[in-house]
């Protein structure tokens, strides 16, 4: 476990939460590193014995030094955008284990990618193809292309995050998608090597998972079939994580088993995305209680932490665990947890029964290593908190927090 209570004090590795906040302030999101190891490696060992490529969806968190974790691993990544690469190269990655996904790569960003070598390109229009082709003429390389299939499966999960229906704005239709390869297949300056899908994010079961992969499967069998160079099938991120209690997910050694048994045999590379499933509980929001209020009968306590730094309650109503830092044996009370940005959708957490809270208590806002700092803005003139990586019994500041100076930084009245 990493994170427990040692001395009723929430610790992480060998590092007790309240010393980070006494010496780092709060807000602060705090890493776990060798949990980040550690489901990476769950990925990376699932796969053993079959030819693969783990690649960390940077998105979910891309702070350097998660990233430069990552790539001593041997992690690959899957970047959505050239500020995504610039990270991963700044951070030690390969280029040549990056897979460059998304639906609105720029030109710029495309030749960025390609003069750095990205391992290929996953696909999603047939306007993309073009540009694609264009800009890998202009750089005198061939480009590597697997296209985005949307396969038409339901994920089961929050509308915002689901990408696989075909309603949504992603990929490119199966009932369209072998003319989409004809295409591609007949541009001069394109090698067609892959099939690739993500269906969504936040996923709790993998039959969804399977199905698409079934699906992804058969089309890249009929691709190779008819002479096209596929060698691999990248199956997308997705797998979801126990934000409470009561949610059941299958581990990540179980959610691939039940992708690999449908491709093993295949003998085409599998590719994963993975984001969420690596960073997410490796991480807590560290914040501390400013006031208490009593609102018409209802107990508030304003933190520190508001939905600058994490939307996703504001955003998906996410549910994300609270805990004390420092556990103590006052009286429990309902209390809603809001932050100090000036909307009433500036919420951390509702109706949570926590020990009597006072101005300075610590809290930690748990599963918070994915989507948190990444998502955070600076709504409010509030600069963003600080990142601190725990590795062993050490802790490092990986960003500081952003100062007023920071917030002005390229403007002029
Ligand atoms: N690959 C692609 C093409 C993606 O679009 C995503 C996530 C991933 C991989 C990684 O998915 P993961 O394993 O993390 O589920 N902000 C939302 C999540 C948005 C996910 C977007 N795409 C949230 O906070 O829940």
């Amino acid at each position: 476990m990493n994170y427990e209570y040692r001395n009723r004090r929430l610790c992480v590795e060998g590092v007790e939460l309240s010393e980070i906040a006494s010496q780092c302030g709060t807000p602060t999101y705090v890493y776990s590193a060798g949990m980040i190891r550690e489901r990476y490696h769950a990925y990376a060992n699932a796969f053993s014995g079959m030819p693969s490529r783990v690649c960390y969806a940077v998105k979910a968190n891309s702070n350097l030094a998660v990233l430069a974790v990552l790539a001593k691993e041997g992690a690959g990544f899957d970047i959505v955008s050239g500020g995504e690469l610039f990270r991963v190269l700044r951070a030690g990655g390969k280029a040549s284990n990056t897979v460059f996904s998304g639906v609105g790569k720029t030109a710029d960003e495309i030749r960025y990618a390609i003069e750095q070598g990205v391992h290929s390109f996953n696909c999603e229009s047939y306007a993309e193809i073009e540009v694609l082709n264009r800009v890998a003429g202009e750089t005198g390389k061939t480009a590597s292309v697997a296209l985005r299939v949307n396969p038409d499966v339901n994920p089961v999960t929050h509308e915002y995050i689901s990408t696989g229906l075909k309603e949504n704005k992603f990929g490119i239709d199966m009932s369209v998608i072998e003319q989409a390869y004809a295409h591609a297949a007949s541009q001069q300056h394109l090698k067609v090597t892959g099939v690739s899908c993500h269906i969504g994010s936040q996923m709790l079961d993998s039959a969804p998972m399977v199905e698409a992969v079934e699906r992804l499967l058969a089309l890249a069998l009929r691709l190779k079939a008819s002479g096209l160079p596929i060698d691999h099938i990248d199956l997308g991120g997705g797998l979801g994580v126990k934000y409470q209690a009561t949610e059941d997910t299958p581990s990540i050694h179980d959610a691939v088993a039940s992708m690999r048994k449908v491709v093993e045999a295949s003998g085409l590379i599998a590719m994963v995305e993975p984001g969420r499933s690596i960073v997410a509980e490796s991480g807590v929001l560290l914040t501390k209680v400013l006031y208490r209020k009593n609102n018409g009968g209802k107990e508030f306590a304003i933190i520190d932490a508001a939905m600058n730094d994490l939307i996703r309650p504001s955003l998906y109503k996410a549910f994300h665990d609270v805990v004390p830092v420092i556990e103590n044996d006052q009286p429990t009370m309902e209390v809603d947890l809001v932050g100090p940005v000036c909307e009433s959708g500036d919420w951390i957490a509702k109706k949570r029964t926590l020990p009597t809270l006072e101005s300075g208590d610590l809290l930690a806002v748990k599963t918070a290593g994915a989507y948190g700092f990444g998502m955070a803005s600076n709504y409010n003139s509030r600069g963003r908190a600080a990142e601190v990586l725990v590795d062993g019994s050490t802790f490092k500041v990986v960003r500081e927090r952003e100062s007023w100076e920071d917030l002005i930084r390229g403007e002029s009245a």
